[in-house]
């Protein structure tokens, strides 16, 4: 009772509530700590709004989702009839649906953006690096959510799209088959799968989701916000300690971010309302036929966002097979000769090369290309340890680190399209070449990142007053 602090007797009714609550429940102080006394950066840009509209996003996802399941049905049986009658005779069912299925793709959107700024200012270098890893674990449980969440409408493209992905896991060796079949919870995809899938989209799923939000935050908030200069603020304080290129996060960035929220839901309300199915790309056309487990659609792909990573698995047939063999004997080789490795370590090297060469030529492609596709996803996790370069941001770094940023991109995009397009030669050599420029960006960065000439990094953040 001691600590209690009191307050006037006469002071306003608000006042006195918050008073009762902030010697129970540190709410002030929060707020203090993470918003209205929490310095970011002044110059930051547009590119700092995605982690707020993620954050909307999520709320999107996770209140509209709890009124789907109102009404929707896990039973092979029903759950098509089920979205069909959330569509027409539930009220609003048909807004809260397409509100749940454009943020699913509204979600992919803003967290691509969100993490190539990350990219570009490098905000995944120390001392971010656990803001990033926990920014990848987010990333990959979203594409797990995604994937679970797709099933659940049971349509021609949920059911064949399910079967076409868990039965990848069926080419791992010794296990995959066994593998395959606890995650089915049967031969086939069924009853048993959409139950567990229904489970884990609409309950644990989202808690690591929500866990992971905190902890990503709770770690950019220890360390502080990084900006597009890649200058660190908190080196120049002023004589309270406050940084000297920091603003209060509330209200200068919560104005910017409620103008960003804004702009966000005219453009999300713009696809609800008048273009929900987007062309067939947030939701596919095969889908409004119920699941057919006699009838395999002509032609099979994955919703555009998972469709960069879908290319490269595509990618790894038997003759790519060699190119990777070769690519590794290659790194083994330099290894050898230019790695100033002493002569056990350069043996190590040596056999490790050659076994794991056989390796990759006795197994099935299709396993490699699972690795490839799930080795897509981890790399990113190892980004803060593969960057050299002395300067963070892009703003600083050699001019042609543009275009090859710019590169990768259009890459990604590439292998983004070619996903979604039926599998053809031509198809298959560009998804190929696309594979090997997106690995070859993340394995070279240790070399390239250190090349050419970088400019002068400011002791203060670049900002004009507007
Ligand atoms: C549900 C998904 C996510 C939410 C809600 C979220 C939320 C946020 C928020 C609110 C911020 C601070 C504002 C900002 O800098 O934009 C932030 C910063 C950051 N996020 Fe995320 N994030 C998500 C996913 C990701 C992913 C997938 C990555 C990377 C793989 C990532 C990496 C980062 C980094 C590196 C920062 C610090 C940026 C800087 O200081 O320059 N986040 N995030």
């Amino acid at each position: 009772m001691a600590d209690f602090k009191e307050i006037s007797a006469d002071a306003p009714a608000g006042a006195k509530l918050l008073n009762w609550v902030d010697n129970r429940f540190p709410a002030s102080k929060m707020f203090k700590e993470h918003l209205s006394e929490y310095y970011a950066p002044k110059n930051l840009n547009i590119w700092y709004v995605f982690g707020a509209l993620s954050l909307l996003v999520l709320v999107i996802q996770i209140v509209t989702g709890i009124f789907l399941t109102m009404n929707y049905k896990p039973d092979a049986a029903l759950a098509f009839g089920s979205v069909e009658y959330i569509m027409r005779d539930v009220s609003w069912g048909w807004l809260i649906r397409y509100m749940h299925s454009t943020g699913a793709s509204a979600f992919f959107i803003v967290v691509y953006l969100h993490m190539f700024r990350g990219l570009i200012y490098g905000s995944y270098r120390k001392p971010r690096e656990l803001v990033w890893v926990f920014g990848c674990a987010i990333f990959l449980t979203l594409m797990a959510e995604a994937f679970m969440g797709y099933l659940l409408p049971w349509g021609q493209m949920s059911y064949w799209g399910a079967q076409v992905i868990v039965n990848l896991f069926a080419a791992i060796p010794f296990v995959g088959p066994d593998l395959a079949l606890l995650i089915r919870g049967d031969y086939v995809v069924g009853d048993a799968t959409l139950n567990r899938f229904f489970a884990f989209h609409v309950i644990a799923v989202p808690l690591v989701l929500l866990g992971l939000v905190v902890a990503h935050i709770i770690a950019l908030h220890e360390v502080g916000s990084n900006n597009p200069d890649g200058v660190e603020i908190k080196a120049k304080r002023d004589a309270s300690g406050k940084p000297l290129d920091g603003i209060a996060f509330h209200p200068f960035y919560t104005v910017h971010d409620i103008f960003a929220v804004s702009v966000f839901l005219l453009v999300f309300s713009a696809v609800v309302f008048f273009a929900p199915e987007a062309g067939g790309y947030f939701l596919e056309y095969n889908n409004f036929i119920p699941a057919d487990p006699l009838k395999t659609p002509s032609h099979i792909a994955p919703v555009w966002y998972f469709t960069p990573y879908y290319s490269m698995l595509r990618a790894i047939t038997t003759e790519m097979m060699y190119v990777l063999v070769l690519c590794v004997a290659l790194a083994a080789v330099l290894a050898v000769t230019k790695g100033g490795l002493n002569s056990l370590f350069k043996g190590v090297v040596a056999v490790g090369a050659v076994l794991l060469c056989l390796v990759m030529l006795n197994i099935d492609a299709k396993f490699w290309g699972v690795v490839v596709m799930g080795g897509a996803v981890i790399i990113l996790f190892f980004l803060p340890w593969l960057d050299n370069s002395p300067v963070k941001s892009i703003r600083h770094r050699p001019s042609w680190n543009k275009w090859l940023y710019a590169l990768f991109v259009v890459n990604f995009l590439v292998l983004g399209y070619l996903g979604i397009k039926p599998p053809s030669p031509i198809n298959e050599r560009v998804s190929q070449l696309g594979t090997l420029f997106y690995f070859g960006f993340f394995l070279l960065m240790p070399w390239w990142s250190r090349l050419g000439s970088f400019k002068p990094v400011p002791d203060r953040v670049t900002f004009t007053a507007h």
